[in-house]
């Protein structure tokens, strides 16, 4: 018997719709394919530079501080709270979803009194329980806060976040891993403090960095530190003096997954960042178009829905795995099932970065169609795939 291990390992054609990885444009295939340069050539540096330039348009900053970590999205969510927080620290964390209940728990990990504000799931976090938690915690010294909740497909307005948590000088670290790249993220004009993402969503690039960006207050109470980091590894100080001051060896930079995300900004600034904004909405205002003319039901409240991921309702009697891997094994199409308490209640659609396209709508809402009826849904073939089609041209009108 051969072993499997053996063969070229040839994987199929997918299209990666889910909550990410999203599929990665050949071009930022490729440009993993160029020879490996050492973490301290010159050359390397300038690809450093690069990187760090984009990065700062795509968040909307001048931060100095504004590089991509050496880690998936999770890692820059350790290294926000290792770096603000010290033992006995006040954090507020709002949670209306999963990805907040992961940041409460790396905060609490991180030694600080840890407050969580609970939102519902698949409403935004809610402003007045905030500004009631903060009055209950005038010494808290951060607040932290997802902007996209990838769980439920929600958005949060991060400026009241801001407004608020300014009012008790508290620090505002924001998750923007699902919306940088797709919403609008302006650190600086929202003066947020603290804002990281990850690179396989709508950066276009696959998982393995973590960009962020720190502003000054947040680099200060970094700098003025009562005790040491107490992770090396995500010691934002270090950090800084390596990807922009004396370049001094810290860890050895994973040099092809950034020519990678160097080639997924490339072509983001190409399109332009807000046409990849606009392209984002008008996606998602089609999928979830389509979605509803089928009779399914959006988790998120309306006025708050995320355009690169849609969370729909698994409509009664119809079995959450059998559709996935119909869609998976049928139509190579990967959606995302739910988390926590959405487990087994909601697909999740992502149309992120490169797959935020038209043609990927069609796709799926044309095989969700055919799997569906085959399980005794009720479909009228085809209207998901015309409301679809008149939301684009709505869009395409509107913008
Ligand atoms: C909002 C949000 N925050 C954090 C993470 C964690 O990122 P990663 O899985 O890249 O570690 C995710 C992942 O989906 C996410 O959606």
């Amino acid at each position: 018997m051969t072993q499997s291990y053996l063969q070229e390992f040839q994987p199929p054609p997918r299209i990666l719709l889910g909550p990410g990885p999203s599929t990665v444009h050949p071009r930022v295939l490729q440009a993993m394919t160029l020879p490996v340069l050492g973490h301290l050539d010159p050359l390397f540096f300038q690809v450093m530079d690069e990187v760090c330039e984009m990065l700062r348009l795509v968040f909307g900053t001048d931060n100095f501080m504004t590089a991509p970590l050496s880690s998936t999205g999770t890692g820059a969510m350790e290294a926000s709270c290792a770096n603000i927080l010290e033992a006995g620290d006040t954090a507020i964390v709002c949670r209306n979803g999963y990805f907040g209940d992961r940041l409460a728990d790396i905060a609490s990990r991180c030694g600080a009194n840890t407050v969580v504000l609970d939102s519902p799931w698949g409403q935004p976090v809610d402003m007045d329980a905030l500004r009631d938690e903060l009055r209950k915690h005038p010494s808290v010294k951060m607040v932290g806060v997802v902007h996209a909740e990838t769980s439920t497909g929600v958005l949060t307005d991060l400026t009241e976040v801001v407004s608020l948590a300014r009012e008790h000088d508290a620090l505002v670290v924001a998750d923007a891993v699902t919306s940088l790249g797709s919403h609008e993220v302006r650190v600086d004009d929202w003066d947020i403090d603290v804002c990281y993402s990850a690179s396989q969503k709508c950066l276009g690039s696959p998982p393995g960095l973590a960009p962020i960006s720190m502003g000054p207050r947040a680099m200060q109470v970094v700098n003025e530190r009562r005790s040491p980091v107490q992770s090396f590894y995500f010691n934002l100080k270090d950090l800084e003096s390596y990807w922009n001051q004396t370049r001094a060896y810290h860890h050895t930079s994973p040099i092809s997954m950034t020519y990678a995300l160097r080639e997924s900004l490339r072509m983001m600034m190409e399109e332009g960042i807000d046409n990849r904004i606009a392209r984002h909405a008008r996606v998602a205002a089609a999928l979830r178009a389509g979605l509803e003319a089928m009779g399914l039901e959006l988790a998120a409240d309306a006025a708050h829905r995320l355009n690169p991921l849609t969370a729909v309702k698994i409509p009664e009697g119809i079995e959450d795995l059998a559709v996935r891997r119909t869609l998976m094994s049928g139509h190579c199409i990967e959606i995302g099932g739910g988390l926590g308490q959405f487990a087994g209640k909601v697909w999740r659609i992502g149309l992120m970065g490169e797959g935020a396209r038209e043609s990927n709508v069609f796709a799926l809402l044309s095989a969700l169609e055919s799997i569906l009826s085959r399980m005794d849904y009720e479909v009228a073939f085809g209207a998901s795939l015309s409301a679809a089609q008149r939301a684009l041209v709505e869009a395409q009108r509107d913008g």
